[in-house]
C-alpha cells in the first residue's frame, strides 16, 4: 500500500472508532435516561401523615407547631437514610383549618442553616407568605398568622430558600394543609381522613446505598429526576380500602418530575378538584398530568376485593428529545389500593360540587406577557432587590404566559387562584376550568390566565411567581410582584439578610 492509502485506511478506522464510540454512548444515554417501576411488588403499607393537633388560642386562633429538623428514615430494610422533615424525619403532618378560621404556624428552624415555610397556594398577606424575604435563621423562630379567606381545597408548605428550594424539598420538607369550608363539609364526598380520603404526596428518588442520591442526570435540563417513587415517604406502597369510593388528594411534590397519573388497568375516576378546590362538576378522565407543585383531587370506584394500581404513564413533554431525557418516557407503579372483601357502599357523586371563585377574564383591566426560559422570565433571571412587576389591588389582570425555549415549565404565582382562559388559543380543558395556582405550560405553547389581586397592599413585600420546576426556580426562572393600593407605587425591596430570624 502506498504511504498515502495507509494513511487514510487508518484515518477511516479512527473515524470509525470515534462513530461507533460516540454513537454507543449517545445509546447508552439515551437507554439509560428512561426508567419504568411497573409490576413492582408493593411490600408496604401506605403511611398516612398525622393531623396537626393545633392548640386553640384566646381569641379563638389555631396555632400550629412546626419544627424543622434533621433525622434519620428507613426507606428500604437496614439502610438509614439521613432526611429533614417538620416535626419528624420525613415531610411533615397535615395542616387543617377551616374558612374563617383564624391560623397561626410557630415555626422554629432546628436546622444547621437558614431555610423558609411557604404556603403553597394560600391567600395570605406577603410577609406571612414564607418566601426568600421571610428567612429563619438558624435556631431562630418564625410566626406567621392570617385568616384563612378561601374555598375548601388541598394546599401544601414547603421551604422557599433563595437558591436553595430544590435542596430544601427534595431532603423531605413538605406537608399538606387542607382547607375545608361549609360546602364541602355538607358534600357528600369522600372524607374521612386516611380512611377513604387520602393523601397522596407523590415524589421521586433516587438512593446511592442508604444516601439520597441528589445528582442531575446528565442530559436532562429539567433537575433531579428519580428513579422511583415514594407515596407519602413510603416507597412500594399498598393501602387496604373498604369503601366503594376512594378521594385521593394528589401532590406532585416532586422538585421536577411531570406525571401522568391514571390506573394500570385504565379505569376512568373522577376529577373533583384542582389546585384551588373543587370543580363546578366532576370531570370523568383516565389521565390527569400533575407538573410539580399541582395537585388533583380524584375518586376511583372500587370493586370488593380487587387491587387498583395508581400508575404514571408515558407522555409527550416536548419533542423526542425533551421526553427521552426529561422523563416523559418513564412509568411508575406508584400506589396500590386493595379493596376489602365487602365494601361500604359510598353515595353517588353529587352532580355539583363546588363554586369556584375565579377572576373573570372580561373584568381584566392590563395584559402581561412573561416568557418563560430556563435562563429567566422575559430575559432576565430573577434578583431578590428587584420588583418586576406592580399590580393594584382590587383588579383583575390576563397574564399570558409562553414557552420560549421547548423544555417542560410551569407557572405558579403566589396568594392566588387564577383561571386558566385559553391554552394555545382554545377554551381550556375541562379538567383545567377551576382554580389553579400552578399551570403546565408545555414546550412552545402559551398559556393566557385571568388574576384577581385581592391585597391587603404592601408595596415592600413582594409575592413570587416562577416555574415551579425547582431547579430552574433557583437558577433564576422566578420574579416579584407587589400588591399596591391604586395610585400608590411599589416600595424598596431589602436584601433579605440571608441569617435574619426573630
Ligand atoms: Cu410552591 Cu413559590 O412555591
Ligand atoms: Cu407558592
Ligand atoms: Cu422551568
Amino acid at each position: 500500500m502506498s504511504r498515502l492509502k495507509r494513511v487514510i485506511v487508518v484515518l477511516t478506522a479512527v473515524a470509525v472508532a470515534f462513530a461507533v464510540a460516540v454513537g454507543g454512548g449517545f445509546y447508552w444515554l439515551y437507554s439509560d435516561a428512561r426508567v419504568s417501576t411497573v409490576g413492582t411488588s408493593f411490600g408496604r403499607e401506605l403511611a398516612i401523615p398525622p393531623l396537626a393537633e393545633p392548640t386553640v388560642g384566646r381569641d379563638g386562633t389555631k396555632v400550629f407547631d412546626l419544627t424543622m429538623q434533621a433525622g434519620h428514615k428507613e426507606f428500604g430494610a437496614g439502610q438509614r437514610t439521613p432526611t429533614w422533615g417538620f416535626n419528624g424525619d420525613y415531610l411533615g403532618p397535615t395542616l387543617r383549618a377551616a374558612r374563617g378560621d383564624k391560623v397561626q404556624v410557630r415555626i422554629r428552624n432546628s436546622l444547621g442553616e437558614a431555610s423558609t415555610v411557604h404556603w403553597h397556594g394560600m391567600h395570605l398577606p406577603a410577609a406571612m407568605d414564607g418566601g426568600p424575604h421571610q428567612a429563619v435563621a438558624p435556631g431562630g423562630t418564625w410566626s406567621p398568622h392570617w385568616t384563612v379567606d378561601q374555598p375548601a381545597a388541598s394546599l401544601w408548605y414547603h421551604p422557599h430558600p433563595h437558591g436553595k428550594t430544590e435542596q430544601h424539598v427534595r431532603r423531605g420538607l413538605a406537608g399538606m394543609f387542607l382547607i375545608d369550608d361549609e360546602r364541602s363539609a355538607r358534600l357528600a364526598l369522600p372524607k374521612r381522613y386516611g380512611v377513604d380520603d387520602l393523601p397522596v404526596v407523590v415524589q421521586d428518588v433516587r438512593f446511592d446505598g442508604a444516601q439520597f442520591d441528589h445528582g442531575h442526570k446528565l442530559m436532562s435540563n429539567s433537575g433531579f429526576l428519580g428513579d422511583r417513587t415514594l407515596v407519602n415517604g413510603t416507597p412500594d406502597p399498598y393501602k387496604e380500602v373498604g369503601d366503594e369510593l376512594v378521594r385521593l388528594r394528589l401532590l406532585n411534590a416532586s422538585t421536577a418530575r411531570v406525571y401522568h397519573f391514571g390506573f394500570a388497568d385504565d379505569r376512568r375516576f373522577s376529577l373533583v378538584a384542582s389546585d384551588g378546590g373543587l370543580l363546578e362538576e366532576a370531570v370523568p378522565m383516565d389521565r390527569v398530568r400533575l407538573s410539580p407543585g399541582e395537585r388533583a383531587e380524584i375518586v376511583v370506584r372500587m370493586r370488593p376485593g380487587e387491587r387498583a394500581v395508581l400508575r404514571s404513564h408515558p407522555q409527550s413533554l416536548g419533542d423526542f428529545w425533551q421526553t427521552r431525557f426529561n422523563g416523559g418516557d418513564d412509568a411508575f407503579d406508584v400506589l396500590e389500593l386493595r379493596a376489602a372483601k365487602t365494601l361500604r357502599p359510598s353515595p353517588g357523586l353529587p352532580g355539583r360540587l363546588g363554586e369556584p371563585e375565579l377572576p373573570d377574564a372580561g373584568e381584566s383591566v392590563r395584559t402581561r406577557f412573561f416568557r418563560l426560559q430556563r435562563s429567566g422570565i422575559n430575559g432576565r433571571p430573577m434578583s431578590v432587590e428587584r420588583i418586576d412587576e406592580t399590580v393594584t389591588r382590587g383588579t383583575t389582570e390576563t397574564w399570558v404566559l409562553r414557552n420560549d425555549d421547548g423544555m417542560p415549565h410551569n407557572f405558579h404565582v403566589h396568594d392566588v387562584q387564577f383561571r386558566v382562559v385559553e391554552v394555545d388559543g382554545r377554551q381550556p380543558p375541562p379538567h383545567l376550568r377551576g382554580a389553579k395556582d400552578t399551570v403546565f405550560v408545555p414546550g412552545n405553547r402559551s398559556v393566557r390566565i385571568a388574576v384577581r389581586f385581592t391585597g391587603p397592599a404592601d408595596p415592600d413585600t413582594p409575592y413570587m411567581y416562577h416555574c415551579h420546576l425547582l431547579y430552574h426556580e433557583d437558577e433564576g426562572m422566578m420574579g416579584q410582584f407587589v400588591v399596591v393600593d391604586k395610585g400608590q407605587r411599589a416600595g424598596e425591596v431589602r436584601t433579605p439578610p440571608s441569617h435574619a430570624g426573630h
